[in-house]
């Protein structure tokens, strides 16, 4: 690969699904038990308020049943030891890449372990289950929710995303199905500007005609090879 100093890596809940987090495409996926319309919108969180926070609740007490795979701990060594610039954009909720000991890294769907007061804009580190109703400490409002980027919201950070894009020289897809943008649309962006691209995933995603690579297999497998060969080890 041409002279790597910048590095743009996204990852999907196909890094995590071998630490046993269901995915939300395919066989057994999150999508196959509820509809989106029912808990991943604004509009459901209107009607059913009970039912979308009792979803992430699950999802999120479930984070208490895993660790990090071989997938984020090889990620997190990236962070450590590549002297060039790095950004880990993940679109998974999960805290697995923190508990691998990523740091350069967002989640631009929002977390899990967080809650949002739809009042005032608030966040607050949450772990248990999150009633609806429950109180803003910072304005008082009953007005908390689960800090997760609903279908029709905007992702967060997407500044930060786009000037990344602009100026790394690779950028790296992992376990993502390619199916929502705006991240679908990261390896067109990063292409445009002169990025390699790199895609590793279980199966072909629908992106896959525009990266310069895909490598096919587990990230458990995929991932640590390519952290060896970017660090020459
Ligand atoms: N290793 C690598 N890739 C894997 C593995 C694995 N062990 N297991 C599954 N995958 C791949 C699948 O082949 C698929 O391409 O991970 C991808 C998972 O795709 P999705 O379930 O669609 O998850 P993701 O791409 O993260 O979804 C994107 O959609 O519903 C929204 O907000 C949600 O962030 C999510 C977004």
């Amino acid at each position: 690969m041409k002279d790597i100093t910048n590095i743009v890596v996204l990852t999907g809940a196909g890094i995590s699904a071998e630490s046993g987090l269901a995915t939300f495409r395919g066989p057994g996926g999150l999508w196959e038990g509820h509809r989106v319309e029912d808990v991943c919108t604004p509009e459901a969180l209107a009607r059913d308020a009970a039912l979308v926070h009792r979803f992430y609740d699950a999802r999120r007490a479930a984070l208490g049943g895993v660790v990090p795979n071989a997938a984020h701990d090889a990620l997190a060594r990236l962070d450590r030891d590549w002297p060039g610039e790095l950004l880990i954009v993940t679109q998974n909720v999960d805290d697995l890449h923190e508990r691998a000991g990523a740091r350069r890294m967002l989640h631009m769907h929002g977390e899990l372990n967080s809650a949002l007061c739809a009042a005032c804009d608030a966040r607050r580190p949450w772990t248990g289950s999150l009633p609806p109703g429950t109180s803003c400490d910072g304005c008082g409002a009953p007005a908390l929710r689960p800090d997760i980027v609903f279908f029709g919201e905007m992702p967060y950070q997407m500044d930060t995303i786009d000037r990344a894009l602009a100026t790394c020289d690779l950028f790296v897809s992992i376990g993502t199905s390619g199916a929502v943008y705006p991240a679908a649309g990261f390896v067109q962006t990063a292409r445009y500007h002169g990025a390699a691209t790199l895609e590793l995933n279980l199966e072909p995603s629908a992106g896959s005609g525009w990266f310069g690579e895909t490598r096919l297999g587990p990230a458990s497998e995929l991932v640590p090879a390519w952290v060896d060969q970017m660090l020459g080890a």
